[in-house]
Formats: C-alpha cells, sequence, structure tokens
C-alpha cells in the first residue's frame, strides 16, 4: 500500500501564473499540480492536491486528514502568518506536515517572517519556488517510512 499524501495549497495560489510572476513565477496552478503528481509517482506516494480560499476549509481538511492521509503538505498562503485556527487544527494531526511556501518569505515584508504554520510543521520548504513541491514530497517518502 503506497504512503498516501495530501498537498493543500491556501489562498490565492489559484492565482499562480499571472500572480505577481516576478515572485511566484509562470507557473500555473495545474503546472504545480502535474510536477507533484509526476514526482510522486517517481517515489511511489499517492497524492491528492487541493486548493481553497476559506480559512475554515483549510481547518477542516486538515482534520479529515488525521484518518485518510499519511502525511501533508501545506502552503496556507497568506494564512501561514495570521490563522492560529489552521495552527490549532496541525497541532492535533500526528503526520508529519511540511510547510512550503514558493517565495523566501525571510527575504519579504516583516509580516511574512512569522508563521503559525511552522509552530506545527516537522520541516518547512521556501524561496525554491515550484520545486519546493517536489522537495517536500521526497522528504515526505522517507519521513513516511519510518
Ligand atoms: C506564500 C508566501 C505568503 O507570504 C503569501 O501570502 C502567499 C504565498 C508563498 O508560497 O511564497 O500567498 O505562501
Amino acid at each position: 500500500m503506497p504512503a498516501k499524501i495530501l498537498l493543500v495549497n491556501g489562498p490565492n495560489l489559484n492565482q499562480l501564473g499571472t500572480r505577481e510572476p516576478e515572485i511566484y513565477g509562470t507557473e500555473t496552478l495545474a503546472d504545480v499540480e502535474k510536477k507533484a503528481q509526476t514526482a510522486a509517482k517517481r517515489l511511489k506516494l499517492q497524492l491528492d492536491c487541493t486548493q481553497t480560499n476559506h480559512e475554515g476549509e483549510i481547518v477542516t481538511l486538515i482534520q479529515g486528514a488525521a484518518k485518510k492521509y499519511h502525511g501533508l503538505i501545506l502552503n496556507a498562503g497568506a494564512y501561514t502568518h495570521t490563522s492560529i485556527a489552521i495552527m490549532d487544527a496541525l497541532l492535533l494531526l500526528k503526520i508529519p506536515i511540511i510547510e512550503v511556501h514558493l517565495s523566501n518569505i525571510f527575504r519579504r515584508e516583516e509580516f511574512r517572517h512569522h508563521s503559525y504554520v511552522s509552530l506545527a510543521a516537522r520541516g518547512v520548504i521556501c524561496g525554491l519556488g515550484t520545486n519546493g513541491y517536489v522537495y517536500a514530497l521526497e522528504a515526505l517518502a522517507e519521513l513516511c517510512l519510518k
């Protein structure tokens, strides 16, 4: 049975491709999900991808992940910096969580330097563009064997 991974992209990540391309690049969300699926296949992981602009929906997805998945990849977008509700949901989750950001949040505005997600994540990948999702899958492929 392959390990099952859930990839959740948060608000405004459905706008990838046209959203501030100098920061986020020109690949669309569909490109990102395709790239992640290709990596998952290579790593023998089963991957489900989803995106939502709604904070409460991210909380519900995290709660649901407990029973169905062995690992979680989360780019919570701007909620990374604001959402105690998402952090509380993540703190209840026993499976490994990898936080991903396309941009290097530490080179940007100060309000992006703090992450509530990091307080619950096993690891953080940021600043490496869409490859960050591939690296997160590689990390989970190892972590989910343990
Ligand atoms: C982001 C960084 C966040 O600060 C921002 O609000 C996003 C995208 C990233 O992937 O670099 O929406 O999470």
